[in-house]
């Protein structure tokens, strides 16, 4: 092992979206993930590379794979990993996130792992903190490392993102998923479009760039990929749907809609799922046509890229106050 520090891969020490990343960032995330990859399949799979550093995980909201990738990553890289697991108390947001920001930022943790409910929060925390700081899910706004991942298991399977037709469906509107994948497949090349009920289409769709369809049959018609997203009925305050049967008639992905897609269409989803609500058990558990296992594993491998390339924006010394 080498002792130069590895050159730096971002502009930024955070990751705090896709949108401030530039398409030859995400292409040498993507590269350092791949190696990362190929250590995760072998006997061996951790380095030293963070050794002595400290990544807290910061959850206001429940996860299952993104809090344990990142853990797994962190412990995979060397660091020593530390999980709080915060319950939404009844005092303002705000406050909660800026008091147990400053709490932990004296505990001098070298990254910062956050999702809060909140659009915004971990930008927010950024100015607030002096360790880098990654976003993993702020309110409807972005999750980087989810898009990126999606965007390594794309490329792995078909090459390239120039031209491809990518079909996100289901519910957009309340989604961090979508709108980070529609930043990033965009910027790549990838033709996206957004297929959904109106009720669950943000107000200002249009604006984003993409194609949008309110019906699958034509939504899907040529799509490579087919991107699934969970109906989040907890960010549900109404009745966006009429009820999740007929939720499922229409917009849930089954073999007759999928026969739709391009022959030989992947399907893609996020997790957690939604069985028979936004996808067909028999789809979801396809491994001919389903690439959900496989974004687990590229979970991973895009978390331990992140941290590698934040960590090279490290002060040297470290913090000398
Ligand atoms: C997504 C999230 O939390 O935004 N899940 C994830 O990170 N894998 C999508 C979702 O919750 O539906």
């Amino acid at each position: 092992m080498t002792s130069q520090p590895a050159a730096p891969l971002l502009s930024s020490s955070h990751l705090l979206g896709i949108e401030g990343l530039s398409p030859a960032e995400i292409i040498a995330l993507l590269d350092l993930a791949q190696t990362y990859v190929v250590q995760g399949r072998s006997g061996d799979k951790k380095t030293g590379l963070l050794n002595g550093r400290t990544l807290i995980n910061l959850f206001f909201e429940a996860s299952t794979r993104t809090q344990s990738s990142f853990e797994l990553a962190g412990k995979r890289l060397g660091a020593d990993v530390l999980n709080m697991s915060v319950k939404t108390s009844s005092v303002s947001k705000g406050e909660t996130l800026i008091d147990t920001a400053t709490t932990l930022n004296a505990m001098r943790p070298d990254l910062l792992v956050v999702r809060h409910q909140d659009a915004g929060a971990a930008e927010l925390l950024s100015r607030k903190v002096d360790c880098c700081v990654i976003n993993a899910g702020d309110g409807a706004h972005e999750h980087p490392t989810q898009a990126l991942l999606d965007a390594l298991t794309i490329r792995r399977r078909l090459g390239r993102f120039e031209g491809l037709v990518v079909a996100i469906c289901g519910d957009v509107l309340h989604s961090r998923v979508a709108r980070s994948n529609l930043r990033l497949l965009s910027m790549m090349g990838a033709r996206v479009r957004l297929v959904a009920p109106r009720t669950l289409l943000p107000a200002q769709a249009d604006r984003f760039g993409v194609e949008i369809f309110t019906d699958m049959k034509t939504g899907l018609a040529g799509a490579d990929i087919v991107m699934m997203l969970r109906l989040q009925l907890e960010r549900m305050s109404g009745a966006f749907v009429p009820s999740v049967r007929e939720y499922f008639r229409f917009y849930g992905l089954d073999r007759q809609k999928l026969a739709w897609a391009k022959p030989g269409a992947l399907v893609m989803h996020p997790g957690p799922m939604n069985r028979g609500v936004e996808i067909a058990s028999d789809i979801a558990d396809d491994v001919e046509v389903s690439l959900i296992s496989e974004q687990v594993e590229m979970g991973v491998a895009i978390r331990m890229a992140v941290l590698d390339a934040l960590s090279r924006t490290f002060p040297r010394e470290g913090r000398n106050t």
